[in-house]
């Protein structure tokens, strides 16, 4: 790999390492793709006291390197393991005080909500300049992910004039979900960074706060976003989140690329979570997953009921209020719901009340519970997907490779993923509705159920089409490729 293109891939997380959400599947799965691609590339990561090491060994492979914060200096090890099964490097980055205690995140929303998730990412982004030096490896393209890194291109850019070797090195910044920004009090922050407003220039945008996901948009010298469609509503007010015009200046420098999923380990002819392994071959055996998930959750086991399934995180992007206004369509039509998801406590009281009101066709198990999920993808005919807005969106996709055919709003990467039912000609791997009110999603449920118990030979082809769907990482690998070597050209 001597002449190959050197990428460190900044995360907060690492799937299966420390996973919250999305984010933790990308980094789980692009960089193995790259790496084929024949990209030197290697992940940097906090090392949480979460992380289990009897599963992921990790090695101390330097210590005691100085990192100056909050007007003192912390010292640093730095850990070394690799994604499994995987030849991917991840150097994990210990420093107990800030990144040993507790979880990924504080929240379970993963929204922050103190300053001492801000302080955590604040210290891992300023630790991460000067590991280049002991690692003896410097990168040529560093690729930040979301707010959690948003600091850095900024950091580099200051660090460069005293760090010679690190004035090569170019920044792409990743937005998986512009709604979570990471904004706190300025003062807070420059003092904590030991800066002022002198020092970045971009840091004198807001008179009050600090946005770090904005930061990243402001100085990386390349932006992109997980599909071609969010790449383009981020642009506007209703999507914008406030940062619509910051973008539209780097317009020129922003791209979509739509993520894929890890067809290795979302794979229904292999997955040891599900009951029964199927694939094209032997479509049939998808029903013994669904009266299992029935029979897991206390509903009538019966493999004609349509059985509808949504997996989420409970925030206000993922639409859980049009799915609180269609269980009484999905209940009268004689089907069966299955909600999985944990997050904020309205929703989480939104479904356990549906359960309680139609408790022999509603299930609502509140948790996060990755065995469990592979089981509602598996068994489900349907699979709920109604956000507000979405970045890409992964559950859509691990859906239909699963043979469950998605509902989702045109959105984001749902829309490019989603090919929508067409009646005349009987294509399509899901359906698609436009509009963010209930009766519009409702519809949509009608639609489907329609098709599913009235027509069940085109239901069939549309489950083929969508364990058919190419999810895989390939294409997103190569512009991801394009966008490093645009970037040291
Ligand atoms: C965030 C987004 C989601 C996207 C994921 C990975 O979780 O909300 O849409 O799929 O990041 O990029």
């Amino acid at each position: 790999m001597n002449n190959s293109i050197k990428v460190l891939f900044a995360t907060a997380e690492l799937n299966p390492i420390a996973k919250v959400g999305g984010l933790a599947d990308v980094a789980g799965a692009l960089p193995p793709i790259l790496h084929e691609l024949g990209v030197d590339i290697r992940v940097v990561m906090p090392k949480y006291g979460i992380i289990d090491e009897n599963k992921y060994p990790c090695k101390k492979i330097h210590s005691d390197i100085d990192v100056t914060i909050d007007n003192n200096t912390e010292k640093i090890d730095i850990y070394e393991t690799k994604i499994p099964d995987t030849e991917v490097i991840v150097y994990l980055i210990d420093n107990h005080k800030y990144l040993g205690q507790n979880g990924v995140y504080f929240d379970k929303t993963a929204f922050v909500d103190s300053i001492g998730e801000v302080h955590r990412f604040l210290f891992f982004s300023k630790a991460i300049l000067p590991i280049f030096s002991s690692l003896n490896w410097y990168p040529d393209v560093l690729h930040c992910q979301d707010w959690h890194v948003g600091i850095l291109p900024a950091l580099l850019n200051l660090e460069e004039t005293k760090q010679p070797e690190l004035e090569k090195i170019k920044t792409l910044f990743t937005v998986h979900n512009l709604a979570n920004q990471g904004s706190w009090e300025k003062s807070e922050i420059l003092d904590f960074l030991g800066l002022s407003d002198d020092n970045i220039p971009s840091l004198a945008v807001n008179p009050k706060d600090i946005n770090l996901i904005q930061q990243g948009i402001m100085n990386a010298d390349l932006i992109n976003t997980v599909s071609r469609t969010y790449a383009k509503e981020i642009l506007t007010p209703e999507y914008g989140e406030g940062l619509e015009g910051d973008l539209a200046k780097r317009k020129d420098v922003l791209f979509g690329i739509v993520n894929g999923i890890d067809q290795k380990r979302f794979n229904p002819s292999t997955d040891p979570d599900i009951a029964a392994n199927f694939s094209l071959q032997n479509i049939d055996q998808k029903m013994v997953n669904k009266k299992d998930i029935q029979k897991i959750c206390g509903l009538k086991v019966d493999e004609k009921i349509p059985l509808l399934g949504i997996i989420t995180r409970l925030t206000n992007q993922k639409g859980i209020e049009l799915v609180a206004d269609s269980a009484e369509t999905i209940v009268k039509a004689g089907g069966q719901l299955i909600l999985l998801g944990t997050g904020a406590d309205n929703y989480e009281k939104m479904m356990t009340e549906l359960q309680a009101k139609y408790p022999e066709n509603v299930h609502a198990h509140i948790a996060f519970d990755a065995v469990l999920a592979q089981k509602i993808y598996a068994g489900s005919d349907v699979f709920l997907m109604p956000s507000r807005f979405e970045p890409c969106g992964l559950g859509q996709l691990i859906a239909m490779r699963y043979g469950t055919l998605p509902i989702v709003r045109a959105t984001g990467g749902l829309k490019d993923t989603v090919p929508d039912y067409n009646p005349d000609d009987h294509t399509g791997t899901g359906f698609v509705f436009d509009e963010y009110t209930s009766a519009s999603f409702v519809k949509s449920v009608k639609r489907a159920l329609d098709v599913y118990k009235n027509d069940p030979d085109n239901w069939n082809k549309l489950v083929k089409s969508a364990l058919e769907y190419d999810s895989s990482w390939d294409t997103a690998a190569k512009e991801y490729l394009e966008l490093y070597k645009k970037l040291i050209k």
